[in-house]
């Protein structure tokens, strides 16, 4: 497996405010660098309370920062289970970042392998021919072990031709970045919080790869952020984590 690096915070709150100092850091180091932080962002309910707190954040580069989405439900931006909308209400609607560097799923043809082509050229309209290279990828991890929408024993989980696929929980279409690009991340960070996803931060971090999660191999670093209540089932000795 990969090396990647472990942080065990104390709750959710700590664990957000490590994912803060990291992503100002990267921004920082990225604007510097190419002029410009591209991110690609999770879903689901976890990083709702990262978002929400970055929106108060005073001092970041909204002018300069480009939002994507690892993944995105196949539904209209307005529907309760959209990714965009849950973004957009906790942290969008609350920063100064310009429309133009908004990029959510097109989710309106009808026809997710539709979608999935037109949000690729989205990617290509940012990074051009090059690869998709995301400054910070967020991404979590389901109680299966699934990451963005790359679902186990899934079809999208050998797409390695395209940038962007159709994935599938339980026959309901998802976008999803495949591998491939995930693996062009320069910095991903697994968000994991609850005690719902011990067992399963186990499995990934202690077992040979078979799970969605551990086919991410990216080209730069990896980073779990955990709290305590995710990092439960670690069979790790007393005292080896710093306490936050
Ligand atoms: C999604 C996500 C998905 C998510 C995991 C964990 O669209 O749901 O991209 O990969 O990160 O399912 O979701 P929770 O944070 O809700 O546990």
């Amino acid at each position: 497996m990969q090396a990647f690096q472990l942080e065990i915070h104390a709750d959710p709150d700590a664990v957000v405010a490590q994912a803060i100092q990291i992503w100002k850091q990267r921004s920082t180091i990225a604007i510097a660098d190419h002029g410009f932080f591209a991110v690609a962002l999770s879903g689901g309910t976890t990083p709702k309370r990262l978002y929400a707190t970055l929106a108060q954040i005073p001092d970041l580069d909204w002018q300069h920062t480009y939002l994507f989405w690892g993944d995105e439900r196949y539904v209209p931006h307005d529907h309760a289970d959209s990714n965009y909308r849950m973004t957009k209400d906790a942290l969008i609607d609350q920063v100064p970042i310009p429309a133009s560097q908004i990029f959510p799923y097109p989710t309106a043809a009808e026809d997710p392998e539709l979608d999935a082509q037109r949000y690729a050229e989205q990617l290509q309209s940012v990074f051009k021919d090059a690869w998709p290279q995301f400054d910070l990828t967020l991404l979590g991890v389901g109680e299966d072990g699934h990451t963005a929408s790359l679902f186990p024993g899934t079809g999208a989980l050998h797409v390695e031709d395209r940038w962007v696929t159709v994935g599938s929980k339980s026959d309901q279409p998802r976008l999803t970045l495949t591998l491939p690009v995930l693996n062009h991340s320069q910095h991903v960070i697994f968000l994991v919080t609850g005690s719902s996803k011990a067992n399963i931060i186990r499995e990934i971090l202690t077992t040979q790869p078979h799970l969605p999660a551990q086919q991410i191999r990216p080209i730069g670093q990896i980073l779990w952020l955990l709290d305590s209540a995710a990092a439960a089932k670690l069979p790790l000795q007393t005292g080896m984590i710093a306490s936050s």
